[in-house]
């Protein structure tokens, strides 16, 4: 059978060839950055594994004998998943991966952001050197974190938060009352986060009720001392609100390792907004995350087939 890898950005992909063929299937690989170059290449394909390629409905359409697609990855948003249902597609994410990576990143950038090392270090390299911080600096131990979504990263930045003597509360409509009181995490409307949370973290999924959830009516609500961190997918954010309410004094920092336009250009406004910290989409990335994702996902990719070729 033959597996299509429609784009990577690994060293290599000898794991996955390696797992592939000891299963007896080949392997074709490219680096579509287009639709249409994706709809060439998935028309003969058994399984399709894609990175960031787009699998939307007209490379669906297209395909004639596909039987599962695999996202290398979490976030299934670059995959059209209504259409791949309707044609009986199944569909696989990589979910467990590289959770703690995210967290810990999560929880490095809104340390970052809340005892203000990157501006603390601009100064000093501009000549200021004072022993007090740059903005006003509330305790972090007296600090409320909201997170919007509580699912499997973001119940690992709950509990490392909580460690640091942090409240923590959270918007997830997919918790129940007794999942948030075994976190001990406060649940609340998605209302209320806005004028109580000190710093808001960002860990739902980017679909189209959560596109933009930070815009500017929610930022003009919020302290004028938060702070938002977003590792979770850049079309949850309006990159141009995001920038006035950081050049206007409207919150007081962001720290971001998503954003709407990936690879960001390097004269972009959000590399120049007031207290931005920007990291390129490597929240989820260790020495041994990117072997265990390439594993995972290949073996996911030969498992479809394999209970295919049972059912038949
Ligand atoms: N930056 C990176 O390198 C990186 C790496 C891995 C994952 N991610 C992203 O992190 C995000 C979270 O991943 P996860 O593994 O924790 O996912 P998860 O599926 O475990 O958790 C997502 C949670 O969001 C909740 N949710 C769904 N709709 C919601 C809404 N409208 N409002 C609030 N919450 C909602 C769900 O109920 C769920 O609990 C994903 O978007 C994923 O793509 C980023």
């Amino acid at each position: 059978m033959k597996i299509v890898i429609t784009d990577w950005n690994f060293p290599n992909i000898d794991v996955e060839r390696n797992i592939i063929e000891t299963a007896g299937h080949t392997v074709v690989d490219a680096q579509c950055k287009t639709e249409d170059h994706v709809i060439d290449l998935v028309k003969d394909a058994d399984i399709v594994i894609a990175q960031w390629a787009p699998v939307k409905a007209a490379a669906i359409a297209a395909m004639t004998q596909c039987k599962g697609i695999v996202r290398y990855g979490i976030g299934l948003d670059n995959i059209d998943l209504e259409a791949a249902k309707s044609k009986g597609i199944p569909v696989a994410n990589v979910p467990d991966y590289c959770l703690n990576e995210v967290a810990d990143h999560t929880v490095a950038l809104m340390l970052a952001a809340q005892r203000q090392i990157i501006s603390t270090w601009d100064r000093i390299n501009k000549g200021t050197w004072v022993i007090t911080s740059p903005q006003t600096l509330p305790p972090l131990r007296q600090s409320t974190l909201a997170l919007i979504g509580l699912g499997r990263i973001s119940q690992r930045v709950a509990s490392r938060a909580q460690a640091f003597g942090m409240s923590v509360i959270a918007y997830d409509p997919g918790l129940s009352p007794e999942q948030f009181a075994e976190l001990n995490v406060e649940p609340v409307a998605l209302e209320e986060i806005w004028e109580r949370a000190d710093i808001v973290s960002l860990h739902c999924p980017l679909i189209p009720p959560t596109h933009h959830i930070i815009n500017k009516e929610v930022l003009a609500k919020m302290k004028p001392t938060s702070i938002v961190v977003n590792t979770s997918r850049g079309g949850l954010v309006n990159t141009n609100d995001m920038i006035d309410a950081l050049n206007n004094g409207v919150i007081a920092s962001a720290a971001l390792d998503v954003v709407e336009e990936e690879p960001l250009s390097k004269d972009h406004p959000l590399l120049k907004a007031k207290n931005m910290i920007v990291t390129s989409h490597t929240a989820w990335h260790s020495g041994s995350s990117i072997t265990e994702l390439q594993t995972l996902a290949a073996e996911k990719a030969v498992d479809l087939l394999t209970r295919i070729k049972e059912v038949v």
